[in-house]
């Protein structure tokens, strides 16, 4: 057996969306000297890498994913200083540090949008994509965006639009322009001289636009008062994302990641066009693991389920990522029906992509069972989905409750600045650490268990031959990982010693909604 190449190939990661992870300094919003003082949980949990969401100078439209300074940290969240202990602590405890970079797009407050915005001819003007106004008065092509609605805004000045994929305060860069890959091999430097070991690339799928800018093929009807991923999968995306030309940008981002031995993570947001996918990803020469968000975007049924992990993994020739929970999607536990049940399978689900071949990531609260916060409509912040409450992100945004007590050992503030959204003392870290059943102490022991099969990484997915109806069933070398996702309990479809379960069958039973870890024979 060949051995583990890569520092990441056996690892499990874990996602800090900063806002609300911790809050040092009293203003009921998270920050870096919060998270230096919670690294350690992270470390007692198992984590190996921690993806630390957008921290940079932003006016917070999209709540950090417009960055207006990528070198300069918001004041919100410390100074570089503060951030420079983080990596420093992060790396003491024995875990690597991913930032989140953003290149699709910066905050039209960045100083190259204000420069752009002087005129055609202002030197920064092509590090974005303008078009004049067509003469009948429509729009330079149909594209939508993904937060729905057009992609152009009209720069009234100029008589020209420029191109927006998220919000109007979200300008596209132009990466068809040289001057804008040199910046940006600057800023991936930066970063990574100050110790941090690779980056989470956002909207990495969409970067490269068609040279031409030409309209997508439509496939269904479409308009603005439809919800927003209706009005995206109404078009076939040929012109918009997923460009071939997107590789050579990570080819080249990839020289410098080796050089600092880091590693490049991609936002490869894309369930339909898996040739076009692989071709982004290239196999790992480019980006060396692409998330893939299935995993996010199915039912609790075990074809779902064996068809959002047989996709990519017979389509993908790189490093896959793995993730149920993220800020961007409502928590699983609530996905799949809250409460104990929603819980145990959202477990299962973690037993499951656990076992893949790839990086799993955790999302913060997920090792305490969260649901999705409640979030009451006059205190949604998300500029998405507002309208429809299965679509905004403000739910899995809320902050970490730590402790009983007012400020939840989240923030000293009276308030915070999403609410906590009707968290318990039975959610709390400080309540599960006491309690050896607890969400959290279950979720440490499997990543331990997982720890100790080190075997697997080298071995590839294989489905078990005869499983099919209401079990999940793949092994990887001698460990199985079988999860039964039906109502009725059943046997295990190997004969093993059991390493790990998520709910209470027992021997060769597995109850309904469980999942267990298997060495076989
Ligand atoms: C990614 C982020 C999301 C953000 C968007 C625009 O999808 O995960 O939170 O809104 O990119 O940057």
């Amino acid at each position: 057996m060949e051995p583990v190449q890569r520092w990441w190939e056996h690892a499990v990661g874990y996602e800090i969306y900063i806002r609300s992870f911790a809050d040092g300094t009293g203003d009921g919003i998270g920050d870096f000297p919060g998270m230096l003082d919670r690294l350690e949980h992270l470390a007692w949990l198992g984590v190996d890498i921690i993806w630390v969401t957008p921290f940079y100078a932003s006016p917070m439209r999209d709540w950090g994913y417009d960055v207006a300074d990528y070198t300069a940290i918001d004041p919100t969240y410390g100074s570089l200083d503060d951030f420079d202990a983080v990596v420093a602590r992060a790396h003491e405890l024995g875990m690597r540090v991913l930032i989140d970079i953003v290149p699709n797009h910066t905050s039209d407050q960045h100083q190259w949008f204000r420069e752009a915005l002087k005129g055609p001819d202002n030197p920064y003007r092509d590090h974005y994509i303008w078009r004049d106004a067509p003469a009948d008065g429509s729009l330079p092509n149909n594209w939508v965006g993904y937060f729905g609605g057009p992609t152009w805004t009209l720069d009234e000045a100029s008589g020209q639009y420029y191109l927006h994929l998220f919000l109007p305060e979200q300008p596209d860069l132009n990466w068809r322009n040289p001057a804008v890959l040199d910046a940006f091999d600057d800023i991936l430097r930066f970063w990574l001289d100050r110790g941090v070991d690779g980056f989470r690339v956002d909207v990495a799928q969409a970067m490269v636009k068609d040279a031409e800018l030409r309209s997508n093929p439509q496939i269904a009807p479409s308009d603005e008062s439809m919800f927003r991923w209706d009005q995206w999968n109404a078009f076939e995306h040929r012109h918009d994302i997923l460009q071939p030309e997107s590789v050579d940008i990570f080819r080249r981002w990839n020289r410098i990641a080796e050089e600092y031995d880091a590693l490049l993570l991609g936002e490869t947001y894309d369930l339909v066009q898996m040739d076009k996918l692989d071709r982004l990803v290239s196999g790992g020469d480019a980006i060396h693991v692409g998330f893939w968000f299935g995993a996010m975007h199915m039912e609790w049924n075990a074809e779902q389920i064996r068809a959002a992990f047989d996709l990519p993994l017979t389509n993908i020739s790189a490093g896959l990522g793995w993730a149920q929970d993220s800020h961007d999607e409502h928590r699983s536990v609530t996905r799949f029906g809250g409460g104990d049940l929603g819980r145990q399978r959202a477990l299962s689900l973690t037993v499951l992509l656990m076992g893949l071949p790839g990086l799993p990531f955790l999302y913060q609260g997920q090792e305490l069972g969260l649901e999705s916060g409640v979030i009451p409509p006059e205190a949604k912040l998300d500029p998405v989905g507002d309208d429809d409450p299965n679509s905004g992100r403000d739910g899995t945004r809320t902050p970490i409750p730590w402790e009983p007590g007012p400020g939840m050992g989240f923030t000293d503030a009276a308030s915070t600045w999403l609410p906590f959204g009707g968290r318990t003392d039975a959610d709390t870290v400080l309540v599960q650490r006491e309690l050896p059943s607890s969400s959290l102490h279950v979720h440490r022991e499997l990543l331990a268990v997982r720890k100790g099969l080190g075997e697997i990484a080298t071995e590839p997915l294989k489905w078990i031959a005869d499983v099919a109806g209401d079990l999940v069933a793949f092994r990887r070398g001698a460990i199985a990982f079988v999860a039964n996702v039906g109502d009725e309990p059943t046997e295990l479809p190997v004969d093993g010693t059991v390493l790990f379960r998520s709910g209470d069958g027992s021997g060769a039973t597995l109850a309904a909604d469980e999942a267990a870890i298997v060495r076989i024979g």
